[in-house]
């Protein structure tokens, strides 16, 4: 990795984005998500979603952050988004309150990136960004089984709250539990 910045995505970063959203689900849900469900994302195709998705930005409490991988040295100068997070204020209808709890939609890192710190770098920013916009805790929604995340989110400081959610993605059902942490 040359030098890690981070910015606000913008429309033109929704093919990136889609492609290390596809990369990441590939590499962390094998095991954990059925194969054939995983062989057939297309970033292509959910490149059009995150299009619509990063048209409904609205900072500072909603949008995406990318997480770039730049060479201002080399001739051209090169980016690569090798990391995304999205934020909102919380979309949970139970006693949550959307004004003061700030939801970390996602978090996702191409797999060639994992273990550098990266993924700690930009879980930081994402929390900076919503403290800013106002929200006193932070909350994110993490497959059960995705033992990899729920470690990273419990060494920052994050905990399992004990709500669940059955989530229906279409052709299969997972458990979600959600997490938490104070923004102050
Ligand atoms: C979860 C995720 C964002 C973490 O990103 P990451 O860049 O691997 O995270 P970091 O490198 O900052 O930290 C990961 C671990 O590596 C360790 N680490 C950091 N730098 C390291 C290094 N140079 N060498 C070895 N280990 C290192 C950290 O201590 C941390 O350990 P911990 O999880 O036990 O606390 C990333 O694995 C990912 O994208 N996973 C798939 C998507 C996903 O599950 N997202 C969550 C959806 S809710």
């Amino acid at each position: 990795m040359a030098a890690l910045d981070i910015r606000p995505a913008t429309g033109a970063d929704a093919l990136a984005i889609a492609t290390v959203h596809v990369r990441s689900w590939q590499a962390a849900y094998r095991g954990l998500l059925p194969q054939s469900h995983l062989d057939g994302l297309d970033p292509g195709r959910s490149r059009v979603q995150w299009k619509s998705v990063l048209g409904t930005t609205a900072w500072p409490s909603a949008g995406t952050l990318v997480l770039v991988d730049s060479d201002a040295a080399s001739v051209p100068p090169t980016e690569s988004i090798i990391g995304f997070a999205g934020l909102s204020p919380t979309r949970d209808d139970d006693d949550d309150d959307p004004t003061s709890v700030g939801e970390l939609q996602t978090l996702y890192l191409d797999p060639g990136a994992w273990r550098h710190g990266a993924g700690s770098l930009l879980l930081h920013a994402a929390q900076d960004q919503l403290s800013r916009a106002g929200f006193v805790t932070a909350s994110a929604w993490v497959l059960e089984t995705n033992v990899r995340a729920r470690t990273f989110y419990e060494h920052h400081g994050w905990r399992f709250d004990g709500s669940t959610k059955l989530h229906d993605w279409g052709t299969f059902v997972v458990t979600d539990v959600r997490y938490r942490r104070p923004l102050v």
